[in-house]
Parts: C-alpha cells; structure tokens; sequence
C-alpha cells in the first residue's frame, strides 16, 4: 500500500483493473465477486445501462446545489415514495450519513411536538450503522467508539437491547425514548434476520407508545431480498428507513425515506448536504430503481436466493463440522462457520472466489443482484471445495 493512504483499512494486495458483470479482473486473473463491495455493485460491474445513464448525464450537468431544482433528484424521490411507504425523501451522500440524518430528524419530530424530553433511541446489540460520531454510538461494536468520544461511557442518547427480544424492547421504554433503530436483516452484524412477528411487535410498541419506527436499510434493501425493500416482507410500515450501498450501484448515494408526519417537523435550514442527490448521483440511482423494478426482475432475485440457500444447505449437511448454520434472505446470505471467517475467505480468494466476513463468525455472499445461475453454480462448487480443503 502506498504510504498516503490513511491506514484505516487491513488492505488485501489484490487490484482489479476493471469489471464485467459478476467479474472482477487484476492483470494476470479473474475473480467472481460475490461480495460486490460489500452489497453495493447491484447490478454487477460495468452494467451497460448505468454506464449510460452517467455518461449521458455527465455529457450534461454534474452538480448544481440543493439551492436550486434538481429534476433528476426529484425523480429518484417519486419513485422511492411510489415504490415504498413514504411521502418524502432528504438525499445524502453514504449509509452513515442516511444513519445521522434519520437520528435528526427522529429527535426533531419530537422536539417540535413539543415532546422536548423524548431524545432516547433504542437501538440493538450486533447493530451496526455507519462510522460517523452518532453511527458509532448506535452500532454495538465498541472497538469502533474506542478513543473517539469525549467520554469513554457516552452513550450519545442510544439505549441498547439485545436484537429479535420484544420483552428487553419493552423493558427499554420510558417516556424519554423517541424511536426504535434497527436493521430488518443485520448485515456486517452477521445476516441476522429479524422475523415478520418481530417487525409486527415492534410497530405496535411504536404506536402503543407514540414513537417512532425508524429502519436501517442500507445494506438490506434496493432488492437485496427479494423485495426492494426488505421490511416489505412483512405488512408494517416504517417511519423512517435509510437506504445507501445498493442505491448507487457503486456511484455514492444515500437516502432518509420518511412518511408526511415526521417530514412536516423538518423545516428550511434544519438539514442539508452539499453534494446530496446532485444531477450525477440520482441518474444513475433512477436507473439502478428502474432496472430492480423491471417485471420479474426480483422474483429472480428470490427464485436464486432460494437455489443458493438450498444449495448451501446441503454443504451444511455435509461439513456440519465445519458450518454451524446458513442465514440469510434472497441474495443477502452468510454461512455461519465454526472456523475463522478470515481464513474461509482467504482460501476462497486463492480460487478466484470474493466472499466477504461479517461478524460471529459469518461470511457473507453477497453476488450481484443480476448475478447468472451458472455463476452461483461456480461459487457454490469453489465453496465447497474450501470446505473440503479445511475439513
Ligand atoms: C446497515 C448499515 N448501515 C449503515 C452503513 C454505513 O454505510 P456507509 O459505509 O455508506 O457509510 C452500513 C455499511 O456497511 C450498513 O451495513
């Protein structure tokens, strides 16, 4: 690595010099990228149609300002809120900005409530939200706060319960708490699932008590299960959901969806983003929607969501020394392993193969929503042949 470089990253000296579909190419090989930088590459490498959709906005206009109307931007807007259970959309730049803007705006919307107390947001052990000073304090990886914050106990307004347990939500609840935060499926957590109950429980807690449902999105949602969005599983509907990585295909974009009734508290000035939803960004995020959205384009998504799992599942009968469980849903999958993650993904890089750990052990395969049966077919045999390597 070159020595300019912030050393923030444990660096794999791998470079790619370019990408095609589910293909990723250093001078001399080529690797099937089953993590897609990390669930952000939606529609592979290179996809043709987003390649356009930059080039010709590019050939037009880049960046004007939120001071003035970005057409493109107010496109992107209409369809997430056709497409989901919001009214309105404040764009950004990342996941962990879509984390602080959804954190402001819950806090707000009690605040001109005048609910001024109500400033607490439960939030979940294994959650993880973003690097920024208020992620940081959301997410449950302490190694991540270590150092950063003015005080070593800051818990920055977030009270933690422990994931998928209505009783210890409950517990939580006073009349300080504004909201509940939370992935639908916790990614670098592990690809831990929250079930459709669990959701259901949830929102009644939130309406029971007038606080607000805020959901994390960004690695879960833009078609990674199936759905666009991942709580559209079940029949609630959230306040507020965050979107980024998908969002983009791999051209840097964050949302906060939000319904009318938290919107209305956000007035002029209260937030904002330079670069936010410019002219090049909502190009090609309104082409990453249109493409997902195509007739049957999702039900592949989980049609190959169900072949991998089965798949996986028969590894899991055949290693059981090695694989605890297969998690997941659609194309946002992990095999639990009783192994170090690090040493899997190694072996499977060394065949050409790019999987990507998560916490408690998982790796993650995270292919390119558009990814090929006989892609999925080569990765699940380059897995297996790790397994019997280790086993
Ligand atoms: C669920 C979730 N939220 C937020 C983030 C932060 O997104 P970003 O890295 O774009 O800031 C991530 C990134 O991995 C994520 O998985």
């Amino acid at each position: 690595m070159n020595n300019y470089i912030l050393p923030t990253y444990n660096r794999i000296k791998l470079k790619f010099l370019h990408g095609k579909g589910s293909w990723l190419y250093t001078k001399h090989d080529r690797y099937l990228d089953f993590s897609s930088g990390i669930a952000v590459n939606c529609l592979g490498h290179s996809n043709k149609i987003l390649k356009n959709a930059l080039q010709s906005q590019s050939n037009k206009l880049w960046h004007t300002s939120n001071l003035y109307t970005i057409s493109e931007q107010e496109k992107v807007a209409e369809q997430l809120c056709k497409l989901s259970f919001a009214d309105k959309v404040f764009f950004c730049n990342s996941g962990a900005e879509a984390t602080d803007g959804a954190i402001k705006i819950i806090r707000k919307y009690h605040y001109e409530n005048g609910n001024k107390k109500k400033k607490k947001i439960i939030v979940f052990n294994n959650a993880f939200h973003g690097r920024t000073l208020t992620g940081i304090l959301a997410g449950s990886n302490e190694s991540h706060r270590e150092g950063f914050l003015p005080h070593a106990k800051s818990t920055g307004g977030f009270v933690r319960v422990d994931y998928g347990s209505i009783e210890a939500i409950d517990k939580a609840i006073d009349n300080n708490i504004a909201g509940i935060f939370f992935e639908p499926i916790q990614g670098e957590g592990g690809i831990n699932v929250a079930d459709v109950n669990y959701l259901k429980e949830v929102r009644r807690i939130c309406n029971k008590y007038n606080i607000l449902l805020a959901l994390d999105e960004v690695q879960c949602g833009i078609g990674r299960t199936g759905k666009l969005f991942a709580y559209q599983w079940s029949n609630i509907k959230p306040d507020l959901l965050t979107s980024a990585k998908g969002l983009g295909g791999g051209f840097p974009v964050g949302a906060v969806l939000m319904t009318n009734k938290v919107a209305k508290k956000m007035n002029f000035g209260s937030h904002g983003s330079t670069f936010g939803g410019n002219q090049l960004a909502c190009a090609v995020a309104l082409a990453v929607i249109r493409e997902i959205t195509k007739k049957n384009f999702l039900k592949k998504v989980q049609d190959y969501g169900f072949f991998l799992k089965e798949k996986l599942e028969v590894l899991k009968l055949n290693y059981p020394m090695i694989i605890s469980s297969i998690k997941g849903k659609g194309l946002l999958s992990g095999i639990e392993l009783k192994i170090p993650t690090d040493t899997f993904c190694k072996l499977a890089r060394e065949k050409k193969l790019l999987l990507v750990p998560a916490a408690n052990n998982v790796v993650r395969i995270l292919p390119p929503l558009n990814v090929k049966k006989n892609e999925l077919k080569i990765a699940i045999s380059v897995i297996e042949e790790c397994l019997k390597e280790v086993s």
